[in-house]
């Protein structure tokens, strides 16, 4: 049998621009400062470039830059948030964490994101945000949302931790919100070899409460604590690291975007069901559908071919989040049980999109 194709290897990324990597991390190793030091600064300068908006806040994880986000932007005990089902269970967890309550949306059947529609019928005299989730680096409907947000004065926090770099249009997905929460994690897009994460923000005033929020509540120099403060620190080590990878970011969702039109050309006439196209995608995964998903990953892995679920059940079925489950979920739960990510990290999918989508053509004639 060839070698086997794993469906993630962030340490195969790290061999790949090791050089660069090195160099960065020596130049925190020599200090002076381990903690908020240059390193920190000199990443949240360039991400928010990046990004497209004038601040940037490193933390702790991603889960705690959505959680952070909110709470500095006032939502607490009492509000409702709402947000996508289809989506990992830190989206929700971060709403919990400033004590609101997460409150679930049908997602749109083509571009698997929050519906704009279902999320205007949700709204209740406790709404007080949402939160976008751009599932597998695919826009959601940034536009309509925030037309409804204005409509219903919601706070709005997009969910980049699958876009780093993705695009509506020419406009940069984490700049249509008040704030928008990275993550990285060491498989995204933009990933470190730990946790990791950040928030973006237009508003001066909203990134001074974040830089409060995630250093006890201190605020200037000064070790005097002004009000709830956390310990949700990017550390040099992850800013090192995201710093040397964050040039080749574009080459990275560009290899990835490669992968996906051979993937869509190889695997036509399947009756397969295919990610939404668009030009500012940045495929954090390349999620099929079939009907019997765990049958033709069983079948993948045998052949040597690794594959992910993403994701199942829906968060409306976590008993963490029961509560938040106020209506029937039908396209979720058809969705979390049909999806299948294949490879589609540069470093494993480039040149193997060929045997991939082969083995899934030999796997559902098997099956038929
Ligand atoms: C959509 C989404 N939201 C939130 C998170 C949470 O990020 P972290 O794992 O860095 O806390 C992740 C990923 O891990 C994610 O994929």
């Amino acid at each position: 049998m060839p070698g086997m194709i794993p469906q993630a290897a962030p340490p195969l990324r790290i061999a790949r621009f090791r050089e660069e990597i090195d160099a960065m991390v020596a130049r925190v190793l020599s200090g002076p400062s381990y903690i908020l030091g240059e390193l920190v600064s000199a990443f949240e300068a360039a991400f928010a470039e990046t990004a497209g908006v004038a601040h940037c806040v490193g933390v702790a994880s991603g889960t705690d830059a959505l959680a952070l986000a909110l709470r500095a932007l006032g939502i607490g005990p009492g509000d409702e948030v709402l947000l996508p089902a289809l989506t990992f269970a830190g989206t929700a967890q971060a709403i919990l964490h400033c004590g609101a309550s997460p409150v679930f949306v049908e997602v749109d059947q083509a571009t698997r994101c929050i519906d704009p529609a279902a999320a205007e019928g949700a709204i209740g005299p406790r709404t007080a945000a949402v939160v976008p989730v751009h599932l597998f680096g695919h826009p959601a409907a940034m536009p309509a949302l925030m037309a409804l947000a204005d409509r219903h004065r919601l706070a709005v926090v997009e969910d980049c931790a699958q876009s780093h770099s993705a695009a509506l249009g020419d406009r940069a997905l984490g700049s249509f919100g008040h704030a928008a929460a990275y993550s990285f994690y060491p498989t995204k897009n933009l990933g470190g070899i730990g946790d990791g994460g950040a928030v973006v923000t237009a508003d001066p005033a909203l990134a001074e409460r974040l830089r409060r929020l995630r250093h006890y509540g201190f605020a200037g120099g000064e070790r005097v604590s002004g009000g709830i403060g956390f310990n949700s620190r990017l550390d040099e080590i992850q800013a090192a690291m995201l710093l040397a990878l964050l040039p080749h970011l574009a080459e990275g969702n560009a290899e990835r975007r490669a992968s996906a039109a051979r993937y869509r050309e190889l695997l036509d006439g399947t009756g397969i069901g295919l990610p939404p196209e668009g030009a500012g995608s940045v495929y954090h995964q390349f999620a099929i559908t079939v009907p019997d998903r765990d049958g033709l990953k069983r079948r993948l892995d045998a052949a040597g071919i690794g594959t992910a679920v993403h994701y199942a059940p829906g968060l409306h079925r976590h008993p963490a989040f029961a509560e938040g489950a106020r209506t029937p979920l039908p396209v979720t739960d058809a969705l979390a049980g049909s999806l299948l990510s294949l490879p589609i990290q540069p470093e494993v999918a480039t040149g193997h999109e060929a045997r991939i989508a082969g083995t899934i053509r030999e796997c559902l004639r098997c099956a038929g």
